[in-house]
């Protein structure tokens, strides 16, 4: 009787044992059920969007074999901003901006550069898919080139388009004083616009007799929005102008050179389309009114004259005030506008899936103690992140700030895939993303070019202030490498 009321009240506990061990594998079973179905789908997504990916540039130059042999040497020189003062700058060749170079797709660049600076000095290629080591980044991919000394820079650009080249030492400081320049790389068989002309806006802080304001990183600067000049040029020019022919046709390219402003482009009357971001060909073209070309960005415009002669002006609102970049004058008889359709790049994938996607990294940009963080570290103290090449990786950008923030990655492009939540359909390749207050941005790439890249806010004082990190590309399956 003891031993089976015993058993009898031991029964009950003794039969939940193999209950509770069932509940718990099946909980178990769903669980990592979920977690590889979970995982299944978001590998799936992600072999989709990397096959969307393929064609969407080229992964690997493509060289003819011309090499283009330029030399440029970095030294102060004296030039006019404002008509009547004399400004000390730095320039490459003596000129601000520095030359336009223009090379067409599959010639290699071969730049021999000499720094005649009091200073130490790189040249950075920015949105250029470069070799990592022609790079120009101080300490990472060289070292800083000292004064009286040389350096060859020499690759071969795999995309066409507008560029930005500019010195990366101390470049709040070097870009203020004029060390920027373009690069063009022309399609191997270009479309016939009737003129094609780059228009390279900066803004300067000059002192009442002309000279470069030296209050270089004031905290000020620094902790707000960065340093805005008082003095817009366009391609040098306070009064840029550009004479055109009722009719023509014109591809303008826009490069912001200004260490921390943007510009928002207005075009009041003919009909103008952006047909290339950051010097990358969009799917389709679209409005070019309202388009905001953040510090180190680009945007080449498709824009048509009217039948009339006439004047207009090309102005930026990015703040309240609208301020006149270049004044178009059409004058003279009549052209046929050239026909053809606008050039873009219908291999960019739409990317619908993308929003499935685990994000991969994460950034969290913030302003701790007077110093700008990204996830907390100020540069130089870093934790570079690694990512696989020829995968997809999606990167959010959580701007913990009221600042704003362009945020530009070396070597790789990507596309923006949501902003606050909302899906983005971007239908363009960038460097650079412009984050605004409290902005929460999610983008895609697929790295193509192995090596370590600066990823860095455009604001340079921000940068200076510590917004700088880098991301690790690892080498490249030689099979994929292949072109
Ligand atoms: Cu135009 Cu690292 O920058
Ligand atoms: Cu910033």
């Amino acid at each position: 009787m003891n031993r089976r009321s015993n058993k009898g009240r031991s029964r009950p506990f003794s039969d939940l044992v193999p209950m509770l061990a069932a509940l718990v594998t099946a909980v178990l079973v769903i669980v990592v059920g979920l977690f590889f179905l979970g995982s299944g789908s978001d590998a799936e997504a992600r072999a989709i969007l990397e096959r969307e990916f393929e064609g969407a540039y080229p992964s690997a130059p493509t060289p003819t074999g011309n090499i283009v042999e330029l030399d440029v040497t970095a030294a102060p020189t004296v030039i006019e901003v404002v008509d009547g003062l004399d400004t000390e700058v730095w320039a490459f060749n003596g000129v601000v901006p520095g030359q336009e170079h223009r090379i067409t797709l599959g010639d290699t660049l071969r730049m021999t550069f000499r720094n005649e600076l009091p200073v130490e000095t790189t040249v950075h290629w920015h949105g250029v898919r470069v070799p990592n080591s022609m790079d120009g980044v101080p300490g990472i991919t060289q070292p800083a080139i000292k004064p009286g000394e040389s350096f060859t820079y020499e690759f071969t650009p795999p995309d066409a388009g507008t560029f930005f080249y500019h010195s990366h030492v101390n470049s709040t400081e070097q870009v203020e004083r004029g060390l920027y320049g373009t690069l063009v790389v022309e399609d191997v068989e270009p479309v016939g616009f009737s003129q094609d002309v780059i228009m390279v806006v900066d803004d300067w802080s000059l002192t009442p007799t002309g000279a470069i304001d030296t209050d270089f990183n004031n905290p000020t600067d620094v902790q707000h929005n960065g340093r805005w000049g008082s003095v817009i040029t366009v391609n040098g020019d306070t009064d840029a102008q550009l004479t055109a022919r009722p009719g023509e046709r014109i591809r303008l390219r826009f490069v912001n050179a200004s260490v921390a402003r943007p510009y928002a482009l207005r075009f009041v009357d003919p009909v103008a389309q952006v047909i290339a971001i950051d010097g990358m060909y969009v799917r389709e073209p679209r409005p070019a009114d309202a388009t905001v070309i953040s510090p180190g960005g680009r945007v080449d415009v498709d824009i048509t004259m009217s039948d009339t002669p006439g004047t207009f002006e090309i102005v930026e609102d990015f703040t309240t005030k609208v301020v006149r970049l270049v004044t178009v004058v059409v004058e003279g008889d009549l052209v046929d506008t050239p026909d053809f359709a606008a050039p873009r790049n219908s291999g960019i994938p739409e990317w619908t899936e993308a929003v499935d996607v685990d994000v991969d990294i994460e950034y969290k940009l913030a302003l701790t103690g007077g110093l700008w963080t990204i996830n907390g570290d100020s540069f130089p103290n870093f934790e570079a992140e690694q990512i696989e090449p020829d995968a997809f990786t999606k990167v959010r950008f959580t701007n913990n700030s009221t600042r704003l923030h362009p945020m530009h990655l070396h070597g790789q492009f990507f596309q923006i895939l949501e902003r606050n939540g909302e899906p983005v359909n971007d239908g363009a390749f960038r460097d650079s993303v412009l984050l605004f207050r409290d902005d929460v941005v999610d983008v895609g790439l697929v790295a193509l070019d192995s090596g370590t890249w600066a990823m860095h806010c455009h604001i340079l004082e921000h940068a200076a202030g510590g917004m700088i990190t880098f991301l690790e590309v690892a080498p490249r399956d030689p099979v994929e490498a292949a072109p």
